[in-house]
């Protein structure tokens, strides 16, 4: 069957990437973007892009029947620091638009397989912090959290009850240099790149020694398309699968950043995101996704702090 593919969010951190390996893979032409706002060039000129918000539920379904959409990655949402700010709203949207999604996916017969990125936002306090399993406690005590958790359970609920094929990952912390980050906890990750390339220094809103779980973008990219394309009775989860890669402190992704930039300073005012951080594993135990589909990262933290420098070096033309 030709696969139509529709990306909500495609203008953001990880969308504005998946939507070009998609069309690769894909075909442009079969790859529709869309998004609230407008995306980077190299998305909107190779391909269909529509601003559309996925709140607007009778939009959402024209726009599904009109180009015969087949699959959805809806990657919109309030990330972790943002939704602290104003609960509700960030509750309203993460739920709602999933909602949204779901119930079209349940009504229309062509549109067969969902993408819904979770997080490890699900975890909490209670969860033990190191290698973290597939299945344990989930008690998140953060108004992101609460919404991935009960997003789990929504896509699992209409995979069983109505048959729709969604799938999902439990993303980590994502590092990459095309499009900055949302709104997360993860975001200093990112943020001590530009500012080390600008500046030499960087003042970082989480305490030196908060390990969390991180991952490379080309990973995170290569890891969804994989998932997307397996069998499906290959598949034991329908909810999220835990995926790892890297897990490092702000103080060891200094060090290596010093590495290239022998003058570089860091220094620590830990600010709300601390707390949110604090709630969240070290490191992620994957054996399940390994076993399932094949999920293998490549990057380390020495490969990946190579690449974000050049890369970043290049965009600011230091
Ligand atoms: P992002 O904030 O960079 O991008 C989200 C995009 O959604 C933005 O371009 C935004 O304009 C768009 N959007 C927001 N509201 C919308 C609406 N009503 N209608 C249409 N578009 C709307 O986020 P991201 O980092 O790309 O994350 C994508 C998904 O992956 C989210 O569900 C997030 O929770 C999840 N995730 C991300 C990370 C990470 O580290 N980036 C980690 C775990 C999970
Ligand atoms: N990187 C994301 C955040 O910090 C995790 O889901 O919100």
């Amino acid at each position: 069957m030709k696969e139509n593919i529709m990306i909500i969010g495609a203008s953001g951190q990880i969308g504005s990437e998946l939507t070009l390996r998609l069309r690769e893979l894909y075909g442009a032409g079969h790859v529709f973007a869309t998004d609230l706002k407008e995306p980077p060039s190299d998305v909107r000129e190779s391909g269909p892009f529509e601003i559309l918000d996925v709140m607007d539920d009778k939009r959402l379904i024209h726009f599904v029947i009109r180009n015969k959409i087949t699959q959805i990655y809806h990657l919109a949402a309030v990330l972790s620091g943002n939704a602290e700010k104003l609960p509700m709203q960030a509750w309203h949207i993460n739920m709602n638009s999933l909602l949204n999604v779901l119930d079209l996916a349940k009504e229309v017969e062509e549109l067969h397989k969902v993408f819904w990125p979770s997080s490890i936002a699900i975890f909490g306090p209670t969860t033990p912090k190191k290698n973290t399993p597939q299945l344990t406690i989930t008690e998140p005590n953060t108004v992101y959290g609460i919404s991935k958790l009960a997003g789990e359970r929504w896509i699992e609920y209409f995979y069983k009850r109505y048959g729709v094929d969604t799938r999902s990952i439990r993303y980590p912390g994502l590092i990459s240099y095309k499009t900055e980050p949302g709104g997360g906890t993860t975001d200093y990750a990112v943020e001590i790149f530009y500012q080390a390339i600008k500046h030499g220094r960087y003042e970082c809103f989480l305490d030196h020694d908060t390990t969390l779980p991180m991952l490379f973008m080309a990973d995170a990219i290569e890891a969804t398309v994989r998932l997307m394309e397996s069998e499906a009775d290959k598949l034991s989860i329908h909810a999220g699968y835990n995926i790892g890669g890297l897990s490092f402190s702000p103080e060891e992704l200094a060090a290596e950043i010093k590495k290239h930039l022998p003058e570089f300073t860091i220094t620590y005012k830990p600010d709300f995101r601390q707390a949110i951080a604090e709630t969240w594993p070290e490191s992620i135990d994957d054996s399940v996704a390994r076993r399932d589909w094949g999920y293998q990262p490549r990057y380390d933290l020495a490969e990946m702090t190579r690449v974000m420098l050049q890369k970043i070096k290049e965009k600011l033309n230091k």
